[in-house]
C-alpha cells in the first residue's frame, strides 16, 4: 500500500470513496479547494498490489484523509482540521487511517499549526478509538446535532506542538 499526497486527478475516486463510507459528503470543487489551497496536508491510500495495465487505469484508492488549515479561528490559534478520512472495508485494520493520520507533520511545519482539531460522531466507535487511544486526541466538548440527522459530535483536539 503506497501512502502519498491526493492529487487532483485522484478526486473523483476519493469522492466515490467518501461517498461508499460516509454520509458526509462534498462537491468536487470542495476536495479540489482542499488540494489546491492545501497542497501537503490531505493524503490517499493506493493498492499498489494490482498494477496498472495501460496508464489510462485509474489508481485503486482506498482510503484517504482530507486535511486543511481552520481559515478565520475563532480561538484566534493557527490550527488545522481533518475534515473527512476513511478507509474501504475491504482494507480496515491494517493501519491505513493511522498512517493517513500521522502525515500531519506539515500542518505544524508548513503552516505553523499549533493543534489539529475534528468532528465524530458520538456512536462512532471505530473511529473514537482511533482519535483518543491510537493517536491521542482528547474530546473538546459535544456539538449538539452537529449532523443533518440530528446526532451530535464530538470535538476533539490533538496538540501538534512536539512534532516541530
Ligand atoms: N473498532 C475498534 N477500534 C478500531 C476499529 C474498530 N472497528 N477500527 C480501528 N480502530 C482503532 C484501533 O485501536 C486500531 O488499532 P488496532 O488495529 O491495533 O487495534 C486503530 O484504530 C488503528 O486502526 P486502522 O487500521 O488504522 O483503522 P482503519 O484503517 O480500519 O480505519 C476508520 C478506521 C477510518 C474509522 C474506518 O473504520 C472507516 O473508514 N470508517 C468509516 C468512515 C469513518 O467513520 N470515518 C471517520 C469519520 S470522522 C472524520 O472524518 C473526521
Amino acid at each position: 500500500m503506497d501512502i502519498r499526497v491526493l492529487q487532483s486527478s485522484d478526486i473523483p475516486h476519493v469522492q466515490q470513496t467518501n461517498i461508499t463510507n460516509l454520509p458526509e459528503n462534498y462537491f468536487c470543487k470542495y476536495y479540489m479547494y482542499h488540494a489546491m489551497s492545501w497542497p501537503q496536508l490531505s493524503y490517499v491510500a493506493v493498492d499498489v498490489s494490482r498494477p496498472q495495465k495501460t496508464p489510462y487505469d485509474p489508481p485503486k484508492i482506498v482510503g484517504y484523509v482530507l486535511a486543511k488549515m481552520e481559515e478565520e479561528p475563532s480561538d484566534g490559534v493557527p490550527h488545522g482540521h481533518i475534515t473527512s478520512l476513511s478507509v474501504m472495508r475491504t482494507h480496515r485494520r491494517l493501519g491505513l487511517a493511522e498512517k493517513l493520520m500521522r502525515q500531519k507533520r506539515a500542518m505544524a511545519e508548513t503552516y505553523g499549526a499549533k493543534y489539529v482539531s475534528l468532528h465524530v460522531r458520538v456512536s462512532n466507535k471505530a473511529a473514537l478509538a482511533l482519535y483518543r487511544d491510537t493517536l491521542g486526541f482528547k474530546v473538546d466538548g459535544t456539538e449538539a446535532k452537529y449532523y443533518a440527522d440530528g446526532e451530535d459530535a464530538y470535538g476533539m483536539k490533538m496538540v501538534l506542538d512536539h512534532l516541530k
